[in-house]
């Protein structure tokens, strides 16, 4: 397939939350996820040339060309954060038979390594963007399964949770190795988002917790087979539409991630600040050791949660649920 010169071609894919199995996932059980309506957009077009030239609103550019990498805004630096972008037009160029060089540009609404998928989104927009460009119909399982390859640059060993649920919007319970349920909200889910502003890789920690099972198989594992329970329990609290309920799992389930050493100080402190002003449930939410927690509200207290995980050093970000999975479309 062949690019056509004056053609450009967007995609845009919702950033995350996980609501319950973050890290018990990459073990087989599922995970509870719901797509934000926060994104990422990515701009795709030709060039004369075989080279890829990304761009990124974070200041970050430079060219790939064949194995070389030359830096523009950045710093040579920037080569980390802008190699899975290039890996999944890449894989996509593979994938549809064709050969082209490509400019692309990132925009993002997410903060970076805060476990709120912006490196997810911004994999399944590329890929997106790079098929529409081509005119090359790829069917939702494919573009979460090319997007997947550059999580693999991100972090050795994905569950493959973040690209699905960027993919394909919504609620979603997720099995690595089964895909995706889709399920349907029976109330509007009032979450306030706690941002520690502590970056950190998901990759070390989900290192970590395989670190400690090696060493503990007989107490880590039954934590694991108990999450996959939890999880089932709490899609079930979702499905009804009991939120004291699935509040309850969600403390619960903060506690099997303390358990297995990916929680902090800092989030704890949110969590708990959150708790103290009546939060249904609070938990971290992603790899943990930093980024970001979540406390599910009662309609009416998303203000008072909001000021006391502000008060107890964190970001509030209110950000709603999204049905919306990736779009694509020709820019005029
Ligand atoms: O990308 P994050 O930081 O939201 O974490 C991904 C979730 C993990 O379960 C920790 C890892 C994985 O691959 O599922």
């Amino acid at each position: 397939m062949e690019v056509t010169a004056w053609l450009k071609a967007s995609a845009s894919a919702p950033g995350k939350i996980i609501l319950t199995g973050e890290h018990f996932v990459v073990y087989g059980e599922p995970a509870l996820v719901v797509a934000l309506d926060r994104k990422v957009t990515v701009k795709a077009s030709g060039r004369s040339d075989l080279s890829i030239r990304v761009a990124s609103d974070l200041g970050l550019s430079g060219i790939f060309e064949g194995t070389s990498f030359t830096a523009g805004e950045g710093g040579a630096d920037c080569e980390r954060f802008l190699e899975p972008v290039r890996i999944a037009a890449e894989a996509t160029l593979v994938k549809t038979g064709s050969r082209s060089g490509l400019n692309i540009e990132v925009q993002s609404e997410l903060p970076l390594g805060a476990g709120l998928g912006s490196s997810s989104a911004t994999s399944v927009a590329t890929v997106a963007a790079v098929a529409k460009l081509l005119d090359a119909r790829l069917d939702q399982s494919d573009i979460a399964e090319l997007a997947l390859a550059a999580e693999r640059f991100v972090h050795v060993n994905p569950s493959g949770v973040d690209p699905a649920v960027s993919t394909y919007g919504g609620l979603i319970l997720y099995k690595q190795g089964q895909g995706i349920k889709r399920l349907q909200l029976a109330a509007r889910l009032p979450l306030v988002i706690g941002n520690t502003g502590l970056t950190r890789s998901t990759g070390r920690l989900v290192s970590l917790v395989r670190e400690r099972r090696d060493r503990w198989p007989n107490v880590v594992d039954p934590l694991i087979k108990l999450a996959g329970i939890l999880t089932t329990n709490a899609t079930a609290a979702l499905e009804t539409g009991n939120l004291k309920e699935f509040g309850e799992l969600m403390d619960v389930d903060q506690g099997l991630l303390v358990a297995i050493g990916v929680s902090n100080e800092a989030l704890d402190r949110l969590i708990y600040a959150a708790r103290r002003v009546n939060a249904l449930g609070a938990k971290l939410t992603g790899a943990g050791g930093g980024g970001c927690m979540i406390a599910l509200c009662t309609e009416g207290t998303q203000p008072s949660i909001a000021e006391a995980i502000r008060g107890a050093g964190g970001e509030p970000i209110t950000a709603a649920t999204s049905e919306a999975g990736v779009q694509a479309w020709l820019e005029n």
